[in-house]
């Protein structure tokens, strides 16, 4: 950590818990800051509030909006609730994991362009299969399809 960082999260503690707000509100603004909770921030910040470090992680390990590792550019999203379940989003993860090559358990290609997550029902099953491609919603999915929709991001990519 530089003194950059400790700059930042000096900041980050004054705004939210230095003045009377929440573990989270802490938190959303550490992970907006650094991409993602940072296990040294978290650290920092514990011991800058006087707070054990396990209330954070505890806050962290509760609510799904927060992240222990760093995310891809684009975040694919796959529904994986009963019905999109039942309509074939497994073979979807299936296929995304298959061309993005990721390899074991890894969410994000190593290139950090895209993370591949899946929740539980997003509440739309009168259109699923259903698949979030960072705001964009991508109703009645199927593999193919998302193998040309990860092509475009690709192809898109390369002008960036
Ligand atoms: S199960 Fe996927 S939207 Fe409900």
């Amino acid at each position: 950590m530089d003194a950059g960082d400790k700059e930042r999260l000096a900041a980050i503690y004054q705004q939210t818990i230095g003045a009377g707000e929440s573990i989270i509100a802490a938190l959303q603004r550490l992970q907006s800051e650094f991409g993602y909770i940072r296990e040294d921030c978290v650290d920092w910040l514990a011991r800058r509030a006087g707070i054990p470090a396990a209330k954070f992680y505890g806050v962290v390990t509760f609510y799904t909006q927060f992240h222990l590792a760093p995310r891809g550019k684009h975040i694919i999203t796959v529904c994986s609730g009963t019905v999109c379940h039942v309509k074939g989003a497994a073979r979807i993860v299936d296929r995304l994991r298959r061309d993005l090559q990721l390899a074991d358990g890894s969410r994000t290609t190593r290139d950090m362009r895209f993370t591949v997550e899946q929740v539980n029902c997003v509440g739309a099953c009168s259109i699923a299969p259903v698949v979030i491609v960072d705001e964009q919603v991508l109703a009645k999915q199927h593999p193919e399809a998302m193998a040309r929709v990860v092509k475009q991001y690709q192809k898109a990519g390369q002008n960036e």
